[in-house]
């Protein structure tokens, strides 16, 4: 018996082990996600989710590398902090300075790569056939989550994109560090008016207090698509504007959040999970919550 315990132990140890660090991590989805991830593709491996402050990130990301984790995700707040912590980044990490994804390499070294708006890109196109090409795109904030997302969107050739935030000269300047790669303007919400929009984008942090960014009516082109990136269990001051504006669809970042968990999934794992069922289940049980 006590043999049997100690080779099961041992199995367990020979698990990777990966994790989600951020604050708070209590209602994250992503254990939940890669379990499933693994479960599909036989995988053996472990994600456990760490309530992480961002004083203490620097700390416990050694700890967790040191004890052989091979993988962290960096959620709010510490995707800056992982991007400073990675001793190496991928272009994609460099250019929106923040990491989501840290792993190990071959050297020891941490490689930082930053997912989100691969996922963003993957969700739109793959899974809600939305056209980005020659498209005109809003973001609304000019924070951490815009900057992550633009340069997977310029990729798509859109033909223009604007990014409106709440303090102005934070948008401009975003905006400035992009020129060259597409059509980009910064302005604040005041210098919207008689501008319309194919895809509208909410990278504020508003959704998250349950706010709504100051937009006015007539901001959505006829067949036009709003997206939140953050996502609840209900919908989203901003999901709720996009129904009100009679979007084509009005989505919040569900499919984001399993897409960008799935390219986490294979920088570390080399194997690309399935997607669409864990969105048809996370949705399902969403709606079995509301009801
Ligand atoms: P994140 O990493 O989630 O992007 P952030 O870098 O703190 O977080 O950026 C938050 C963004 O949401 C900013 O663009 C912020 O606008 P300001 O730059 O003016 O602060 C925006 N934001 C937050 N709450 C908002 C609200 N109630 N209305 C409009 N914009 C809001």
């Amino acid at each position: 018996m006590g043999d049997l315990a100690g080779k099961k132990s041992l199995i367990m140890n020979l698990k990777d082990r990966y994790a989600v660090f951020g604050q708070p991590i209590a209602h994250s989805k992503s254990p939940v996600i890669h379990q499933i991830f693994a479960r599909q593709t036989g995988q053996s491996l472990e994600y456990t989710a760490q309530e992480v402050p961002a004083e203490l990130f620097s700390t416990a990301a050694k700890i967790f590398f040191s004890q052989g984790g091979k993988g962290l995700n960096c959620t709010v707040p510490l995707k800056e902090l992982a991007w400073a912590f990675a001793d190496h980044k991928t272009g994609r990490a460099q250019l929106s300075k923040a990491a989501n994804t840290l792993s190990v390499q071959a050297d020891g070294s941490i490689l930082g790569d930053n997912t989100d708006g691969c996922g963003l890109v993957r969700d739109l196109i793959i899974n809600q056939a939305v056209t980005l090409k020659g498209t005109r795109i809003l973001i609304l904030g000019a924070g951490g989550a815009s900057r992550g997302i633009l340069a997977p969107l310029l990729e798509q050739s859109p033909q223009s994109i604007v990014i409106a935030n709440r303090t102005v000269y934070k948008a401009i300047s975003l905006a400035d560090e992009f020129q060259g790669k597409g059509s980009i303007t910064g302005c604040g919400f005041n210098d919207l008016s008689h501008s319309q929009f194919d895809l509208i984008l909410n990278a504020t942090s508003a959704s998250l207090s349950d706010r709504l960014p100051p937009l006015e009516a007539g901001l959505l082109a006829e067949n036009g698509i709003c997206y939140d990136l953050a996502y609840g269990d209900t919908p989203t001051p901003f999901v709720r504007w996009g129904w009100e504006n009679h979007a084509f669809k009005s989505l919040d970042g569900l499919g984001m959040l399993v897409e960008q968990a799935a390219e986490a999934f294979f920088i570390w794992r080399g194997v690309r999970p399935e997607t669409r069922p864990v969105i048809e289940l996370l949705n399902l049980e969403r709606r079995k919550n509301q009801d």
